[in-house]
């Protein structure tokens, strides 16, 4: 053993840990852990109480209740990234109540717009309502929208996208947008050319618009194929509901995975995810969909 950083000695290991980890290294298909403190379903599964369900939705709206008038809220608009899981018609209207009573700035997100629904105009649903009734009620300091357009035009390597300034009507922008170009000067000074001209180039021409659309419809349709997929593979496997894998929204899913679990993926099957346990849709196919559900499979079950 080399000399210690510090002259920190190796100190033994938690034995709950230590145990949790021979659990994890034990092949035997009938092993049952009967270590860890949490509960389990019927099914072996973690379990999220209804109660801490909608007490979550409570904490997110009282958060906002607590807001001061002018502080800004950043909303995503859909396809919610990481969670797949999006606001409901009626929950916006809610959202649009809290944000006009209180007087608060929402900043909307929109880096997904047409993988929800595959309907660019859909998707908007939630930014054209506030629009329409912030302008509306005449006395709200307005909104923005930060609009991207790496993923719905492809453009990685390009970061297109668009800052939107909604100002209440009886006011002029310019000031607004001086100070912007101010920021924007120091920030990069002036963006590239090319994804934007591309951007400007489809939006403009009526047909190349109505193929874009299409496009749209293609990623979503195939992302919504490969979430019906892998739903149906992994309930046939395991017995057990992942209806919520379908029922999600756009390219990502939270899956539950633990780290623990991601790490087996990797290491046992070869299938990359974030540690979080954030799966993106977009990387199933019709070849490794049932490869990746045996695998989350096994590494759930063993
Ligand atoms: C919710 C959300 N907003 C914004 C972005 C970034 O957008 P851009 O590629 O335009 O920087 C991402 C992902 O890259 C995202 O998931």
């Amino acid at each position: 053993m080399g000399k210690q950083y510090l002259g920190l000695p190796i100190i033994p290991a938690d034995t709950a840990f230590g145990l949790m980890a021979d659990f994890d290294a034990d092949t035997h298909p009938n092993k049952v852990s009967l270590i860890a403190g949490a509960y389990r379903d019927a099914s072996g599964n973690p379990w999220i109480l209804p109660s801490v369900r909608k007490a979550k939705e409570a904490i997110g709206e009282s958060t906002l209740e607590v807001a001061e008038p002018n502080d800004v809220v950043i909303l995503q608009t859909c396809a919610h990234n990481p969670t797949g899981v999006d606001l409901s018609n009626p929950q916006w209207m809610k959202i649009l109540d809290l944000v006009q009573r209180k007087k608060l700035f929402v900043v909307f997100d929109s880096a997904y717009q047409g993988f929800a629904t595959g309907d660019v105009n859909e998707d908007a649903w939630a930014v054209r309502l506030f629009t329409e009734e912030i302008l509306a009620s005449g006395s709200h300091p307005g909104l923005c929208v930060a609009q991207s357009f790496s993923k719905n035009f492809g453009l990685y390597g390009e970061r297109v996208g668009a800052l939107h300034l909604i100002v209440p009507r009886h006011l002029s922008a310019q000031g607004a947008q001086s100070e912007l170009m101010a920021i924007a000067r120091a920030e990069y000074s002036n963006p590239p050319r090319p994804g934007a001209v591309i951007v400007e180039t489809i939006l403009g021409d009526q047909r190349l618009k109505a193929q874009w659309e299409t496009d749209l419809n293609t990623m979503s349709s195939r992302i919504k194929e490969m979430r019906h997929e892998l739903r149906w593979k992994l309930e046939k496997e395991t017995q057990q509901d992942w209806s919520y894998i379908e029922n999600q929204i756009g390219m990502f899913s939270s899956t539950g995975l633990t780290s623990q679990q991601v790490s087996r993926l990797r290491d046992e099957f070869h299938v990359y995810l974030l540690p979080s346990g954030r799966l993106s849709v977009c990387g199933l196919t019709e070849r490794n969909v049932q490869y990746v559900a045996h695998a989350i499979c096994q590494v759930m079950n063993t």
